[in-house]
């Protein structure tokens, strides 16, 4: 086996390369040499989102690299999110135009509702009072004009529960291609993940690491043991372990690094794999979720009173 990139074909024929560079707190300043290093190690999916705040500096290595002749646009996945305050039918091709002029490209190969979770146009920040009630199905439809107009080349969602998978695709016209959540060892998605399957709907795990730079969240996903006596085993680190369990699962894992080391760790994941008895053990993780989604729920404001109502018991 070479230690050259897999994929993932979606529901609409597309190949999702299986490794995509996140850009989650990659800062401004940082993030375009992230994204560059990247892409000369071999990157070809980069995962981004308008509320990143870093989609201009993203963009302009991007046109260098284009022009530099390092990469063609035709061999780039590139991923991006409608943000909560832009759910209204009408701010939704709006933000697209705003990502893409950023980004500075004609279309992105994949489009997200970012969280099932409006907010009030134009607001920022997390205040409850932001909060608006979801009408999922209005702003899917206008995700479906923007695959029709051809800039963006698949659709999808994230953060979506099964419970609220299966709603969207009841009534979608073009299903979503993709859900992205999060999936690490210690949050396993075998629910989600079968749910998905049977639907024809891709699963790509974000904080595939269990996102340990994230000082407020309670993250041990790489220390764990299991995952520790594997890599030992292996002679491989907890993060390419961590990375490859999400290949194996059939997942597109999405690691963010802003240092060129680890970038080039987290690539080097195709050419082995981890043994069915190995593999085993991660049943042994004991299962919470990082990323709850907290600043969504309220008793009064928004769609949703409590957090078993936002992920539909999948807490
Ligand atoms: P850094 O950017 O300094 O490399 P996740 O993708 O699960 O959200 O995790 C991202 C976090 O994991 C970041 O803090 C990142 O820090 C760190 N990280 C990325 N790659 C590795 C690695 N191979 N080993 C350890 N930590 C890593």
């Amino acid at each position: 086996m070479s230690n050259e990139i897999q994929f993932f074909q979606l529901n609409t024929g597309a190949k999702i390369p299986s490794v995509g560079l996140g850009t989650w707190q990659s800062d401004p300043g940082v993030v375009g040499q992230a994204v560059a290093a990247a892409i000369k190690i071999g990157y070809r999916h980069i995962d981004c989102a308008q509320i990143y705040g870093n989609e201009k500096e993203i963009g302009s290595v991007l046109k260098k690299l284009f022009e530099d002749g390092v990469v063609k646009r035709e061999d780039l996945w590139i991923t991006s999110k409608l943000w909560n305050t832009d759910h209204a039918p009408e701010d939704v091709p709006l933000a697209l135009d705003r990502t893409l002029k950023d980004l500075q490209l004609d279309y992105v190969d994949l489009y997200l509702i970012h969280w099932p979770a409006p907010m009030k146009k134009g607001s920022q920040g997390f205040k409850p009072e932001n909060l608006v009630q979801p009408n999922i199905p209005a702003t899917w439809k206008a995700m479906e004009a923007l695959y029709d107009s051809g800039k963006a080349r698949a659709i999808g969602v994230s953060n979506f529960s099964s419970k609220k998978l299966g709603d969207l695709l009841e009534v979608a016209r073009i299903p979503p291609a993709v859900n992205q959540v999060e999936c690490h060892p210690s949050w396993q998605q075998d629910k989600l993940r079968d749910f998905c399957k049977s639907k024809g709907v891709h699963l790509s795990g974000y904080s595939p690491l269990g996102s340990p730079g994230t000082t407020w969240l309670k993250s041990d996903v790489l220390n764990h043991p299991v995952i520790n006596v594997i890599a030992e085993k292996l002679g491989k680190t907890p993060a390419q372990v961590a990375l490859r369990w999400g290949l194996q699962k059939g997942n597109s894992v999405l690691p963010k690094s802003t240092n060129e080391a680890r970038i080039k760790q987290n690539f080097d994941v195709f050419d082995w794999t981890i043994p069915e008895d190995l593999l085993a053990k991660f049943s042994e993780i004991e299962q919470a979720r990082l990323l709850r989604g907290a600043s969504f729920v309220h008793e009064t404001y928004g769609g949703y009173r409590s957090l078993e109502e936002f992920w539909d018991g999948e807490i």
